[in-house]
């Protein structure tokens, strides 16, 4: 797809349900959107085809969902009270707040005055107090990535599991930054959602894995419909890295907005499990770990081969959720010329990602016998299992067929005065792509739709 508008998309998204503003009717909150009834199908889709990828096709993964709210403790050893900050300045005319490495020219964007202020850090964590007493010892955060509790829960995986290295934790679920200058519609936002999987390595072995990951996660984005050459690796450079990382490799995207970073791959080597692990002299760090008095535990495992307690090394691919959804979106949008004066919107998305598989549509509005046929066929398609199947009964099939074309329904399903009055009972298929028909009984329907969906 040629690059699309981002205002297309906005509007696309807005008209058909995909995404709101949040807090809409007061005048929004920056940087926070709401998914709408298809949005959420999308999400959920995107959601599900990374998680049958990283943890159901795979054997040495395993899922965890954890907290939201998270100890001070941790967020300390993990090095994010000190370092996790953006340089922001201000400008002196305005009195606007900026990102310094976001502005190319040393100029203010609102007002172009140059009286700018020196950059100081901006941590990005949104701080809260638990329970009742509002103090210090009572600060936690909403955790700023996912990875964190995967961390703090190495060893009950561990021990309940029973795991060997090389083995995953995969967690999907919401991360809070508060960005300095939330832009660019859901790409940079102050509440997201990440799917990332931290993959725990043997020390040595950790460059090898990296480099398999990052194949590893071009290919899963190719199979949800986003081309190959649409990508760049970039692999940021050592001023680049966060505190954490040896190297990371983001897997960068030609959003609307320009080539921007789409999911992070990075080797986070010893130092998240060596800053929070107890006793850490006796083991052999890379990292330059924080003292840590306060864990009562060692996240570490026994390697048999040199009959010793090892830390392990950690490749984690990161993506974010509401990146896949605008590089999706991205892609699938599609202005198609039919000629005649004739043109028409159609969502272009892969048949698992799309938020209604099928939609059946009645020839005819409010008659009886056609809306029980539809209601029937309804019930023996959700018993496939391929996903939401919509019922229209708008009577304008045209109409109809516009809609699913704009978001993306693979099949529209017609049932006609032929389907009640013909024998073998049959309907009409429409393909959203092609817009070819096909007749097909109803008693070959149930195979025809498993074939069609399986993936
Ligand atoms: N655990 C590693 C980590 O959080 P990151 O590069 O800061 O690394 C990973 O974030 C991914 O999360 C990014 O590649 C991006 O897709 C997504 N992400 C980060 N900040 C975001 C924001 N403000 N809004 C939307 N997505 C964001």
């Amino acid at each position: 797809m040629a690059a699309t508008q981002m205002e297309q998309l906005v509007s696309l998204c807005k008209r058909r349900g995909f995404i709101f503003q949040n807090s809409d009717i007061y005048g929004g909150l920056q940087g926070l959107y709401d998914y709408g009834p298809l949005g959420v199908e999308l999400k959920n889709n995107i959601k599900a085809a990374w998680w049958r990828a990283m943890v159901y096709e795979r054997d040495d993964v395993e899922g965890l969902d954890a907290a939201i709210l998270t100890n001070r403790k941790v967020l300390h050893y993990s090095g994010h009270e000190d370092t996790f900050s953006d340089p922001m300045v201000d400008c002196k005319k305005c009195k606007g707040r900026f990102r310094a490495d976001h502005l190319t020219d040393g100029k203010c964007p609102n007002c172009g005055s140059t009286e700018l202020t020196e950059p100081r850090p901006f941590n990005l964590m949104f701080k809260t107090t638990v329970g009742p007493v509002v103090d210090e010892n009572n600060i936690a955060y909403l955790r700023p990535e996912t990875a964190q509790a995967i961390f703090t829960q190495f060893k009950n995986v561990v021990d309940s599991t029973s795991r060997k290295l090389p083995f995953g934790i995969a967690q999907i679920g919401k991360s809070f930054r508060n960005e300095i200058t939330p832009k660019n519609f859901i790409f940079r936002v102050r509440e997201f959602e990440q799917a990332e999987l931290e993959f725990f390595v043997k020390p040595g072995e950790d460059e090898k894995w990296h480099e398999e990951w990052k194949q590893n996660r071009i290919n899963w984005w190719v199979e949800q419909g986003l081309p190959r050459d649409r990508f760049r690796v970039y692999d940021q450079k050592p001023d680049e890295l966060a505190h954490y990382a040896k190297a990371c490799s983001d897997i960068e995207y030609a959003f609307p907005h320009g080539v921007e970073e789409l999911e992070g791959i990075a080797n986070r080597r010893d130092y998240d499990l060596g800053n929070h692990t107890k006793g850490q002299e006796e083991f052999n760090l890379e990292a330059h770990c924080h003292e840590n008095p306060e864990s009562t535990t060692k996240l570490c495992v026994r390697d048999e081969e040199n009959n010793k307690w090892i830390i392990p090394f950690v490749i984690e691919p990161s993506m974010g959720v509401d990146r896949a959804v605008l590089a999706i979106l991205t892609e699938a949008y599609t202005e198609e010329d039919l000629g005649n004066g004739n043109s028409r919107i159609v969502l272009k998305l892969k048949k698992h990602l799309a938020p209604m598989k099928v939609a059946i549509v009645p020839l005819k509005k409010n008659s009886p016998e056609i809306m029980a046929k539809c209601h029937e066929l309804k019930k023996n398609l959700m018993k496939l299992g391929i996903g939401r199947v919509a019922l229209e009964n708008t009577g304008n099939i045209g109409k109809a067929y516009r809609r699913h074309d704009e978001i993306g329904t693979p099949l529209c399903l017609t049932v006609d005065f032929e389907t009640l009055e013909q024998s073998p009972e049959s309907v009409t298929l429409r393909d959203r792509d092609t817009m070819e028909q096909v007749r097909v009984p109803t008693s070959e329907l149930a195979q025809y739709l498993r074939d069609y969906f399986a993936r």
